[in-house]
């Protein structure tokens, strides 16, 4: 029996219950699909790990609907409010210092001094986080080191029974995850490239964004681990077409021959929103043993593409 459910408003009231009752519940936001519990549940948060097969307790992104949660949350000053204002609902998630010692939410943060936050911009993620009454914590909805979810049945097929429910919101737009940006520190540094380009980030703020690459045996976000987004097959990056190889699934950027093309017309935002889905199709096929993928530029969402692409192609 498939535990995904269509989203109405019968099914949410079920998925709103089951995250106050401690269990799991998977659901759709811009980005990619999240593997969601109640922040304040300690036990229930714990069983995200689990299902996930996260090897150590990273911390989570605790998503909210209303911006008042967020000073329930963390302390923002008028800079984490502003971009707040201007990014949010959206695909950017601040690291803030945590509100005072509380206790509860000492698992979602991994025992750290710190706290991050998002509020998505996705009406069926946004009506979750409402009716549940609680900030929802959420991790992508997929394995630990596998690629991460775009779709429900990519949900379905890593995580299985692990997960009590997941609403089906169809495709993920942005594709690609959050933007990661440290708040704490007087420079903005993105620890995670993502949905929101770093050009966006400094034309509104009006000064440099960092970009840290962290050290990846000691990961500040432990999104920066070199072998974490790792599809099955053996991958090659930046393969122009003439290098392609006869073993390769070519997955190409621009008007190019290939198997799967990310955007015909090298976009790199049609390219996020294709990226994990076409990484799945590569995976499944049986034709070729390994895969390639095109040069993406780094401008826009080819900054988070590339990350997710040099992680995917890591050996140890
Ligand atoms: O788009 C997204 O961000 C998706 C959707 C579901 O919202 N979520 C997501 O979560 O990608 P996850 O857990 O797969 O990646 C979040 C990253 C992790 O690498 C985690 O270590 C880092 O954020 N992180 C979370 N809280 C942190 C904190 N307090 N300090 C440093 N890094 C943190
Ligand atoms: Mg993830």
């Amino acid at each position: 029996m498939s535990n995904i459910l269509e989203f109405n408003e019968q099914n949410l009231a079920i998925a709103a219950d089951t995250i106050k009752n401690g269990g799991l519940v998977a659901f759709p936001t811009e980005t990619v699909y999240g593997l969601g519990a109640d922040s304040y549940n300690a036990q229930a948060v714990a069983q995200i790990f689990a299902a996930k097969g996260r090897p150590t307790f990273n911390p989570l992104i605790s998503h909210i609907a209303e911006i008042d949660m967020l000073k329930e949350l963390a302390v923002p000053d008028s800079r984490a409010l502003a971009l707040a204002t201007k990014f949010w609902p959206g695909p950017l998630t601040f690291i803030l210092p945590r509100k005072e010692a509380n206790s509860a939410l000492d698992l979602v943060c991994a025992g750290l001094p710190n706290i991050s936050v998002r509020m998505p911009n996705h009406q069926i993620a946004l009506a979750l986080i409402r009716a549940s009454g609680t900030p929802i914590a959420a991790p992508s909805a997929n394995r630990s080191q596998t690629i991460s979810p775009t779709t429900a049945q990519h949900v379905a097929d890593s995580l299985g029974v692990n997960v009590d429910i997941i609403l089906d919101g169809g495709a993920c737009k942005v594709g690609v995850e959050s933007t990661i940006v440290d708040l704490t520190t007087k420079d903005v540094v993105i620890l995670r490239a993502g949905g929101i380009p770093k050009e966006n980030l400094e034309s509104f703020l009006g000064e440099k964004v960092l970009l840290s690459h962290g050290n990846p045996e000691l990961p500040t976000s432990p999104g920066q681990m070199l072998k974490h987004y790792a599809p099955k097959l053996s991958t090659r990056i930046n393969v122009v077409p003439s290098e392609r190889q006869a073993d390769e699934f070519f997955i190409g950027f621009g008007d190019m021959d290939c198997d799967l093309n990310l955007s015909l017309k090298g976009d790199t935002t049609e390219a996020a929103a294709n990226l994990f889905a076409y990484m799945h199709l590569a995976e499944a096929q049986t034709s070729y043993p390994k895969i390639a993928i095109a040069p993406i530029p780094d401008s826009g969402l080819g900054l988070a593409i590339n990350d997710r692409i040099r992680r995917a192609a890591y050996k140890d």
